[in-house]
């Protein structure tokens, strides 16, 4: 059963290894009342089947999987097995999902829980199709949310391109529609989650934990981590989506910025880029010709700007150690 007095959440995913992760963490420690699953690291077949495999071998078949879109809204699809491998979870031997698919489609799914859930946050951290898609179902959805923490974007530099994070480079259009809902969002982006790495050295401390799980874990991130050494010469993979989560958990992990965030929709080298707008001006009154307080009236989002590293492992190795 959910624990109603943890805030509630929906968690929409590409699984994905770091998917995997942040699903893990949440289920711990926040109020879980579903899984819906979008295309993104592979596809949408691929990625709903890797949801539920992921709540099988944690034992948390409670929390339903309700499928969504399988198409950006106007871009071409992209995908990310280059780095999640073809299955989009490469490295662990699962078994085959057995559990059902939750009725419905993710949009309808989000609809309903937002009348349902008092106070329903939403966690994407996967391409912002499914969420773009609720919104334009229904414009009243926003006054029913209660924030939004994203994985996605970033202040500094892109992954699928130099200036695009891949979850928004892969829909761009949702986000800019995400983006200007008028939700609170927490913008967990590139510049703070490669800062938080699955080392060689983490990678043991999970595998010494000997359970089911953290074997599955440990499988999951050696592949993961395996891939970023032979793509870009890191140590090990990013904990990307986990960090959405934290940042929900634990205000001392993840610290942020009031800003305006934009999604840039025609630039020829900068398509999909979140234009972060960190100078922090009061708003300018050109009829009047004057700087009115206060700063950053404009934003429309808490940009992540640091992270404490070993919180966020001390808090994600303590929950990881709670599976059979
Ligand atoms: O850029 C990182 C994001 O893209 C993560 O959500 C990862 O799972 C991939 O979807
Ligand atoms: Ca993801």
């Amino acid at each position: 059963m959910s624990d109603r007095t943890k805030p509630a959440v929906i968690i929409d995913c590409d699984p994905g290894h770091d998917d995997v992760m942040a699903i893990l963490l949440a289920a711990r420690t926040l109020d879980v009342r579903g899984l819906t699953t979008v295309f993104g690291n592979v596809d949408l077949e691929q990625t709903t089947r890797n949801a539920r495999q992921t709540l099988e071998f944690a034992q948390l078949t409670s929390i339903p999987v309700v499928k969504g879109l399988a198409h950006p809204l106007v871009r071409d699809i992209r995908h990310g097995a280059h780095v999640h491998g073809e299955s989009g979870l490469d490295g662990p031997t699962l078994a085959p999902p057995t559990m059902p698919l939750g009725d419905g489609l993710a949009t309808e799914f989000i609809i309903q829980q937002s009348h349902i859930v008092e106070n329903l946050s939403l966690l994407p951290i996967g391409p912002l199709t499914n969420v773009a898609a609720a919104l334009r179902l229904d414009p009243t959805l926003p006054s029913r949310i209660k924030e939004m923490s994203i994985m996605g974007g970033s202040l500094t530099s892109g992954n699928a391109t130099p200036t695009a994070e891949f979850n928004i480079w892969c829909d761009p259009e949702a986000a800019h529609v995400a983006f200007t809902a008028g939700i609170p969002i927490k913008m967990v982006g590139l510049n703070v989650t490669r800062q938080v790495m699955a080392t060689p050295e983490r990678r043991a401390q999970i595998r010494a934990m000997n359970s089911v799980a953290s074997r599955h874990v440990a499988d999951m991130l050696d592949f993961y981590g395996e891939r970023y050494r032979a793509i870009s010469g890191l140590p090990g993979g990013a904990m990307h989506d986990p960090l959405a989560v934290a940042a929900l958990v634990d205000p001392d992990i993840v610290r942020f910025e009031p800003m305006h965030v934009a999604i840039e929709l025609h630039g020829a080298h900068t398509y999909g880029m979140t234009v972060c707008d960190h100078r922090h001006l009061p708003a300018h009154d050109p009829a009047a010709g004057r700087l009115t307080p206060p700063r950053d009236a404009n934003a429309n989002a808490e940009v992540a700007v640091a992270v404490d590293s070993d919180r966020f492992w001390q808090l994600f190795l303590d929950v990881l150690a709670t599976y059979p």
